[in-house]
């Protein structure tokens, strides 16, 4: 017989520990620990009941000729920050800001699922009515979808019997009744969550949760979910902006920071199949400050625009501020700048700003970061149909990118005339229409901007 184990949760981490303290041995916060009793569990079974089927030992031949089953959403851009559509028996969890469209997402995935298998879809915020009045307006029939309006998780698994596919919305309203512990609380996110996951697992269904977002920018109740999880999935969005991206930052059957990009519309999220057309809308005359960089996000390249503020400082220290753009990286940009092309921005504010809303994570764009800041310094404009990309060394060397030759492609077929590009990512055959300045050092590059 094995015996239940009471252990005991940091609210603020997620951390367990087996006696009750006052302060959380992890991270350090004060009165956020509280009991948890994990049900008695015979020896073996739960790791026999997480991989569906009993222990035994398989040939990896068998499994890997098995393949997975994936089920397409009816959004092909969800599908492919999913990496390829929905995995049977796999645990999605979906996080973003309140009004971002997490609802709206699933609501449209589920009724598109719905025609052709069995989906379930519990809602601990709204009632069926709501739920009901939302597909109306999506213009979706949704015939086939069953709602659900409960927050027990026991409830839910018995309801959720035979469906292959079951949404949580949200994973911070559910609770087990094993638990004292009020909803939204670590040890009921856990629990929950762990029993999300052994149903998925056990049954093969599909499990798509969503996820509140705090002020912090984590998912309330925070890592635990994510480790318990297949895959994390977050919005982004500029604020005001009707575009939303979907990032996938952990996906076990996928490419991380894949992207998906869609648009909030009148009748719900449509994709954007080609979303450099939106991240590129520029209009008007060259303005200086403004450059082109492609950048790879998951499996494709994007064409982003870069645009950078260089003006006189009215403070004692100048500010550097940088938005979907690593701060520190641009101050290191222009500390290289100064010193390897004698360009002094000691008495300059520098503003940096990617343009669209999304976050670049790349060291591919150190090159058009730059250009854009020696473009705005020196008030002129550079040419419309012009693109840079590269990392950019602390000796002023100008270092290769993974992809090169795939971003001067998508730069060739957005109409781009000319690149700027690392030495090492010269294209061995010429592109057509595309003219690819290769250079080493930072001064070749300057120089190549005219
Ligand atoms: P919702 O999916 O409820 O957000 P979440 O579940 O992430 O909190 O999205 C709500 C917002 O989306 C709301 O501000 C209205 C807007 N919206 C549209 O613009 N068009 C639509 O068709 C729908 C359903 C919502
Ligand atoms: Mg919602």
């Amino acid at each position: 017989m094995a015996r239940s184990r009471t252990v005991f949760v940091c609210s603020g981490c997620g951390a367990d520990t087996p006696r009750w303290q006052g302060q959380c041995p992890s991270c350090g916060a004060w009165n956020t620990l509280s009991a948890l009793t994990a049900p008695a569990v015979r020896r073996g079974t739960r790791r026999a009941a997480a991989a569906g089927a009993e222990a035994v030992p398989q040939s990896l031949a068998s499994v890997a000729a098995a393949g997975e089953e994936r089920l397409g959403t009816g959004l092909g851009e969800f599908d492919r920050v999913l990496g390829g559509g929905l995995v049977a028996g796999s645990v999605t969890l979906i996080g973003g800001d309140p009004g971002i469209g997490k609802s709206t997402l699933l609501l449209q995935c589920a009724a598109a699922l719905a025609a052709r298998t069995p989906v379930l879809y519990a809602t601990g915020e709204e009632s069926v009515r709501q739920v009901a009045a939302r597909a109306v307006r999506l213009g979706t029939s949704g015939s086939g979808l069953a709602l659900l309006a409960e927050t027990a998780v026991e409830r839910i698994l018995e309801a959720a019997a035979g469906a292959r596919v079951l949404v949580i919305d949200s994973i911070q309203t559910m609770a087990t009744g094993d638990l004292e512990a009020a909803p939204g609380a670590v040890t009921q996110l856990r629990e929950s969550t762990a029993r999300l996951v052994r149903h998925a697992k056990e049954t093969g269904a599909a499990v798509l949760l969503i996820g509140h977002v705090t002020k912090e920018g984590v998912i309330a109740g925070p890592r635990v979910l994510e480790h318990m999880v297949d895959t994390v999935l977050y919005f982004e969005s500029d604020s005001g902006s009707r575009f939303r991206v979907i990032r996938a930052v952990k996906n076990r059957f996928g490419a991380a920071n894949e992207i998906g990009v869609f648009a909030m519309e009148e009748r719900g999220l449509r994709e954007v199949r080609n979303p450099s057309a939106i991240f590129l809308s520029r209009s008007g005359e060259p303005a200086p400050g403004s450059v082109v960089t492609v950048a790879r996000e998951g499996t494709r390249q994007m064409l982003i625009e870069i645009q950078a503020l260089v003006d006189a400082t009215q403070a004692a220290n100048p500010r550097r501020v940088a938005v979907g753009f690593e701060a520190n990286r641009v101050a290191m940009l222009l500390a290289v700048l100064h010193r390897h092309a004698g360009l002094a921005l000691h008495g300059h504010d520098v503003f940096v700003n990617v343009v669209g809303g999304v976050r670049l994570g790349e060291t591919a764009a150190d090159l058009a970061v730059v250009a854009a800041v020696v473009s705005s310094a020196r008030g002129v404009a550079l040419p419309r149909q012009l693109v840079a990309f590269g990392e950019l060394g602390l000796t002023g060397e100008i270092r290769p990118v993974p992809y090169g030759e795939e971003r001067l492609r998508e730069a060739a077929k957005h109409g781009f005339r000319r690149a700027i590009v690392p030495q090492a990512n010269a294209p061995r055959q010429a592109i057509a229409d595309l003219e690819v300045m290769a250079v080493a050092r930072l001064d070749e590059a300057l120089a190549a901007l005219g």
